[in-house]
């Protein structure tokens, strides 16, 4: 069970701002255990600032989150964050940057050796374990970072437009294996991206925001079938909830 709920939540930034500015507003969401939402809206509408919150980095200003009934209060390796910048330590090989969370949180030597072992493999590294990051491409620098939050082993992964910088074709690789890896461990994914597209492709939830203060605007149930395929994507039902969602959009 991994279930996360937004209840009646609204947040305003007022500290170090000229004017208090009110980011999200009268937020209710519900993310079903093992579920893959995607959440869209256009920038600067509290996509990020909604994630932060459910990561446990700072508190709501009115309204809750719960874990499975728990209401969420600081950060915790049970709610893994990818962030909307690369995140990976410039310093470490490959297989450090994965074991990172099992290493701080006192795994054994040999635990750590499997986290990067299986995560590695998972995330399609293989052969690049004793490389730099700067060795990388942006692409695979985004693995490392996938790989290095799914070695915590986390109920729940919160990723903000982790594909965001890819060009077209390493982002439709990056979601196909991502896909993968969600159907393998079943964990809850709330994935925030700007792209339709990917949203649906991914998604079996997609929540539209309306602009600041960002609002639920509408959630779309995505009845596509799984396992999802790239020619899906060309389909007259992916396109009917693709131009749907658009029309949806602040633009
Ligand atoms: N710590 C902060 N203090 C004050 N204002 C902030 C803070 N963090 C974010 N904001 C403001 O809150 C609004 C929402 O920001 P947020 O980063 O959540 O948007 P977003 O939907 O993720 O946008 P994007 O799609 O561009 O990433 C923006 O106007 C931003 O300037
Ligand atoms: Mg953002």
């Amino acid at each position: 069970m991994s279930e996360i709920k937004v209840n009646n939540l609204t947040h305003t930034f007022s500290k170090g701002t000229p004017e208090a500015l009110t980011v999200l507003e009268d937020i209710n969401l519900s993310f079903p255990s093992g579920s893959f939402t995607s959440i869209v809206g256009t920038s600067g509408c509290g996509k990020s600032t909604l994630l932060k919150m459910m990561a446990g980095l700072f508190d709501p200003t009115d309204g809750e989150m719960t874990l499975d009934g728990a209401v969420i209060r600081g950060t915790d390796r049970k709610r893994g964050m990818v962030f909307q910048q690369d995140a990976v330590f410039p310093w470490m090989t490959v297989a450090k940057n994965i074991s990172y969370g099992p290493r701080i949180h006192g795994a054994s030597k040999a635990e750590q050796q499997a986290a990067e072992t299986k995560w590695i493999e998972a995330v399609g590294l293989k052969g690049f374990e004793d490389r730099w990051p700067r060795e990388l491409s942006g692409g695979m620098r985004k693995r490392v970072d996938i790989g290095r939050v799914y070695a915590n082993d986390p109920d729940v992964l919160l990723m903000d437009e982790p594909f965001g910088a890819l060009d077209a074709q390493t982002k439709e690789r990056l979601q196909s294996d991502l896909l993968e890896t969600w159907r393998q461990t079943q964990k809850t994914v709330i994935f925030v991206t700007h792209d339709l597209e990917e949203a649906i492709f991914l998604s079996d939830q997609i929540v539209v925001m309306s602009a600041r203060p960002g609002r639920i605007r509408h959630i779309e149930e995505v009845a596509l079938p799984r396992p999802r395929s790239n020619e899906m994507r060309l389909t007259s039902e992916f396109l009917d909830i693709k131009r749907k969602l658009w029309n949806m959009l602040d633009h």
